[in-house]
């Protein structure tokens, strides 16, 4: 869906589209296939009863895909075992009505619980794991699984679904242990854009123990995944492949909180993202520790089609089947969406988006910081200085200027009078930006001026 703010009507119009797709001008939808590899630029137009813009816009159809990283929500940071299709249906509702499919948020991602469980008194919860031919039977919340993807489709949007490598998911669900191939297809056959695949149970699997053991713990990460790589690649490879051989692109969303340095290897078994980390929670403490010191020895790694996850946003209503506001204070908001961005990181909104505030739209819908994350390059942000509290990431983009964080950890405002510009790579006359306001500072000349910045706690 081309992405265009303002009221609608809108029409739309794409010139130079390739051969293969074809738009609806009244939604703006672009659909099809492209037969060979290329790049292609379009002009992309939006009118409306106060004006028309138009915009450059790059398809590239090649081997890889996610060229700028995610954007959407997943259940599971508001959800979690609560999870339904009724929620998700309401998420995707929400993405659409509250205007932020306009700014680029795209999928909605089914996380944990779509399965049946092998051990909740939940009856909606209980029944088959698989059919008699070996086909994943989604529990009785999620009656409909091609149908749901059909709904989402028809808002303009993608769908993305969540499995484990064991026979167990983290939560105690149906993996996907010796079903992986006729689990690929079934997912494809939904019509499924994405798929997160989670370590859990494998764990056991990894270190010996037989599926049909009872004592297989679901969420025990066991030993060997953690240091030999062979054993920690095997069941991503296995599904990357299966999952390539689909006539659908589909996200492969790897996560096994970054054991075995997962950056160094998540490209070569398909994975477009893979988390970096263990499960981030709503605290200053998670988001920063998270944030600021494990992603640096990971940046390298991150390009079109490969991207570092730092986990799930905690903005909104969040709370793991009991959501609550976030303990996150909106100056600590700022931080983890700036920090994010500059990561570029997959943005996946964890909220209960039916409990939306104006505050976490504006905070989710500001395209000048969002273009942070989505710039074409694909490079991640690095700690450039640390200086006691301070923190100063810079990105170089793709038009040649840089994105620059300026953060304090400590609990106190800070005044600084910054000119060290050869640290963010910078000479020469520049005019700064400030992208969260959206305006432009006074212009410097990096040989002596000095921008003054007050950065809150
Ligand atoms: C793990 C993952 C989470 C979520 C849950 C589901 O903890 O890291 O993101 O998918 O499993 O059970």
């Amino acid at each position: 869906t081309i992405a265009a703010t303002g009221d609608r009507p809108m029409s739309f119009s794409a010139q130079n589209l390739p051969e293969g797709l074809k738009l609806d001008p009244a939604t703006g939808r672009i659909t099809g296939a492209l037969a060979m590899k290329g790049e292609h630029i379009v002009m992309l137009g939006a009118k409306n009863s106060l004006g028309s813009v138009e915009k450059k816009f790059r398809i590239v159809c090649g081997d890889q895909i996610a060229l700028t990283p995610p954007m959407g929500w997943n259940s599971w940071n508001c959800f979690a075992q609560e999870n339904s299709a009724d929620n998700v249906k309401a998420a995707a509702d929400v993405l659409v009505k509250r205007g932020l499919a306009n700014h680029g948020w795209t999928y909605v991602n089914i996380d944990d619980f779509w399965q049946n469980n092998r051990e909740s008194q939940d009856p909606t919860l209980q029944g088959p794991f698989r059919d008699t031919d070996g086909f994943v039977v989604p529990n009785a919340r999620f009656p409909d699984m091609k149908g749901l993807a059909d709904y989402v489709h028809g808002l303009g949007l993608k769908i993305g679904l969540y499995s484990s490598p064991g026979p167990w998911t983290c939560g105690g669900c149906t993996g996907s242990f010796q079903h992986e191939q006729q689990d690929a297809q079934t997912y494809a056959k939904w019509g499924f854009d994405y798929f997160k695949y989670d370590w859990c149970s494998y764990g056991s699997i990894a270190d010996g123990k037989a599926a049909t053991d009872k004592s297989i713990s679901s969420s025990d990460a066991g030993e060997k995944g953690k240091r030999d790589v062979e054993v920690a690649t095997y069941p991503y490879r296995l599904m990357g492949k299966f999952l390539r051989e689909q006539k659908r692109d589909i996200v492969f969303s790897v996560c096994q909180y970054g054991m075995s340095e997962v950056w160094k290897w998540g490209a070569s078994v398909n994975g477009n993202c893979w988390r970096t980390t263990y499960d981030i929670t709503d605290t200053w403490e998670s988001m920063s520790s998270i944030g600021f010191d494990q992603q640096d020895q990971a940046a390298p790694f991150a390009k079109p089609g490969n991207w570092n996850d730092p986990d799930m946003l905690v903005v909104g209503h969040v709370g793991w089947g009991n959501p609550h506001p976030t303990r996150l204070t909106p100056d600590e908001q700022y931080t983890h969406i700036s920090l994010w961005c500059l990561l570029s990181a997959p943005l996946l909104i964890g909220c209960d988006m039916t409990k939306f505030d104006d505050f976490t739209l504006s905070l989710l819908t500001n395209d000048e910081v969002l273009a942070i994350d989505q710039d074409p390059l694909g490079k991640q942000a690095t700690c450039v200085i640390k200086d006691g509290d301070l923190r100063v990431y810079a990105r170089e983009l793709e038009d040649g200027s840089r994105a620059v964080g300026f953060f304090n950890r400590g609990g106190k405002p800070m005044e600084l009078s910054f000119k060290d510009f050869a640290k963010i790579g910078l000479t020469g006359k520049q005019t700064p930006r400030d992208l969260w306001r959206q305006k432009n500072l006074a212009a410097v000349d990096t040989a002596m001026d000095s921008i003054p910045l007050t950065i809150p706690a």
